[in-house]
């Protein structure tokens, strides 16, 4: 039994079923060069979010799930600095405008979907959008649908320049030089009937280029 927050419920809500198992309503794959683009990408998908959403991040570490989230705190005008919850499970940051707040959680030391039933937060997440790092496979059930991102570094390599090139974007030892910023390859995919409602929004967010 999930325990309950003061606040509402836990990260551990047990009632539903999540949509993992569903078709995606949208999945689209785009080229980020730098960590710039990844944070407005951050912010531009903050724009379709409101209470009630989860956001599944996946990707290696040091991928930029964390730039992103950055991203996601300054579109929806929330409290930062938005920073790796390194010693804590989540974080809360509250709406500087009266929307919802931003729950940040990085499931990384959780070992199964069991133990998040010990997280236990002082956020109703009815009224709040939560990000999860490294919640692939674990968190899915929180909320009727979903969206997941999944953030791959290629390694470094001829074939990077190519499928760069093939997105119109430079390899990475082409572009940006100094700024450490490599490219990065995002799948966003929208399940459940959320995300069926709002694919046309998604699908335009996407197509938009990150510059
Ligand atoms: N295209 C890019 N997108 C995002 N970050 C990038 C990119 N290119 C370089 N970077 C750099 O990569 C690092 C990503 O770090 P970040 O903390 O966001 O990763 P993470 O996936 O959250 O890692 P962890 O798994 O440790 O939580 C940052 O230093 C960022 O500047
Ligand atoms: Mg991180």
């Amino acid at each position: 039994m999930a325990e309950r927050s003061a606040a509402g419920r836990s990260l551990a809500a047990a009632d539903g079923h999540g949509a993992e198992d569903g078709v995606p309503a949208v999945t689209a794959r785009l080229a980020v060069p730098g960590a710039a683009q990844m944070r407005l990408l951050g912010n531009r998908l903050a724009g379709l979010l409101r209470a009630g959403d989860l956001v599944v991040l996946a990707g290696s570490l040091g991928a930029g799930k964390t730039t992103l989230v950055q991203g996601l705190g300054e579109g929806m005008a929330v409290r930062g600095p938005v920073t790796s919850p390194t010693f804590v499970i989540a974080r809360v940051h509250p709406s500087l405008r009266g929307g919802p707040d931003l729950v940040h959680a990085d499931a990384y030391r959780l070992g199964s979907r069991l133990e998040v039933d010990d997280l236990d937060l002082d956020a109703d997440l009815d009224h709040s959008v939560t990000v999860v790092e490294w919640g692939e496979g674990m968190v899915e059930n929180l909320a009727p649908g979903y969206l997941r991102v999944t953030i791959d570094r290629p390694a470094p390599g001829p074939g990077i320049a190519q499928a760069a090139a093939g997105d119109q974007w430079n390899a990475p030892g082409d572009q940006q030089k100094g700024t450490g910023d490599q490219v990065r390859f995002v799948t966003v995919t929208g399940y459940g009937n959320r995300w069926d409602a709002a694919a046309g929004q998604l699908r335009s967010v996407l197509a938009e280029p990150l510059r």
